[in-house]
């Protein structure tokens, strides 16, 4: 489904985890002077374990958002670009932005440059299993809680990458890719319990007459899901670009982004989202963890943004009820 090998697909306890893991393997592996790429539109997980390398003499460059648009501008990363960095860490959707970023072309830079990828892929799984093989990443990773299963960290990690960093779990588990960045060792439980991940997209294909291989039938529901949740989204974000009061962060068109919809209020947002709650809507109010984001908007991470969001089963009538709910709340 996930277009690459068995064996590439590791599961570890959550995302953050796994990222704290695999930056112990490029401490071990990155010459002090080396460098890392990282944003300043992540969340912390893809973002704060890499910064920490500084520590261990690495070289830490910052690929910094637009304060205005919100997007990360693929000619910004050209110029950080040189022989010295190893790896390029960013999203492939930021948590707060929204804004689905172009993966195969900035790993292509990364690539040309001589450096590694590293996608955070936990906003964007949950619309849609992307088929990593096809993107360039040479690590991928999202939480299986937020895609309909278990509390998981899946990480996709391409051989080439996996067999050169050095191994962070038991000595004889060394040959084995999908042990080697787990030293925590597999959740038995959970990682079966995965497979009604699996088991879901199998459903949703067949429901909808979708036919062919596995990966096959997790595109058809990748675009089912990103069709559905892009024509309940646009209303939404015309209606929010109508209201003075608030900012939008991202972009205003539903096909550029996920229904991962962040407001600045101009005020703290988690009022709000507890009076959304008296409507039968339920939303957050905060950081969200990308503390970073925020401050390179501007926005005071104590007042924070108000977060809606949705996905593939919610309805057209729940939209229109939650633009009424904001209607009275703001
Ligand atoms: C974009 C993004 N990346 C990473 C994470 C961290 O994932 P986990 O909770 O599995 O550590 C989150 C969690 O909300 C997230 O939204």
């Amino acid at each position: 489904m996930l277009g690459v090998d068995t064996d590439e697909v590791s599961f570890g306890p959550s995302t953050t985890q796994n990222t704290y893991v695999l930056a112990q393997a490029f401490r071990q592996w990155m010459q002090p002077g080396e460098a890392i790429i990282v944003t300043n539109q992540d969340h912390e997980a893809n973002t704060g374990p890499w910064r920490r390398l500084a520590e261990a003499g690495i070289e830490i460059r910052e690929w910094r958002l637009n304060p205005e648009s919100s997007s990360l501008d693929p000619a910004d990363l050209d110029a950080l670009l040189d022989e010295k960095v190893r790896l390029v860490c960013f999203p492939h959707c930021s948590n707060v932005v929204g804004e689905v970023n172009d993966v195969l072309e900035i790993t292509a830079r990364a690539h040309a440059a001589g450096a590694f990828a590293c996608v955070d892929g936990v906003s964007y799984a949950p619309h849609g299993f992307e088929n990593i093989g096809k993107t360039g990443a040479d690590i991928y990773l999202f939480s299986a809680y937020k895609t309909y299963g278990p509390h998981q960290g899946i990480m996709v990690i391409r051989r080439e990458l996996g067999m050169v960093l050095p191994n962070q779990a038991h000595f004889f588990n060394a040959d084995c890719l999908y042990k080697r960045f787990t030293p925590a060792g597999p959740d038995h439980a959970q990682v079966a319990a995965s497979a009604g991940m699996a088991d879901y997209v199998d459903q949703l294909a067949a429901h909808h007459g979708i036919e062919g291989g596995a990966a096959a039938r997790c595109a058809g529901v990748h675009d089912l899901m990103r069709a559905h949740e892009g024509a309940l989204l646009q209303p939404l974000l015309e209606y929010l670009r109508a209201k003075p009061s608030v900012r939008l962060l991202g972009p205003d068109r539903a096909d550029r982004r996920a229904p991962t919809v962040a407001l600045d209020l101009g005020r703290a947002a988690e009022p709000v989202a507890a009076a959304l709650a008296d409507h039968g809507i339920m939303a957050g109010g905060g950081h969200f963890y990308a503390v970073r984001a925020l401050q390179a908007h501007g926005i005071d991470p104590k007042k924070g943004v108000l977060r809606l969001s949705f996905t593939h089963y919610t309805h057209r009538d729940e939209i229109d009820r939650l633009m009424r709910a904001l209607d009275a709340t703001l």
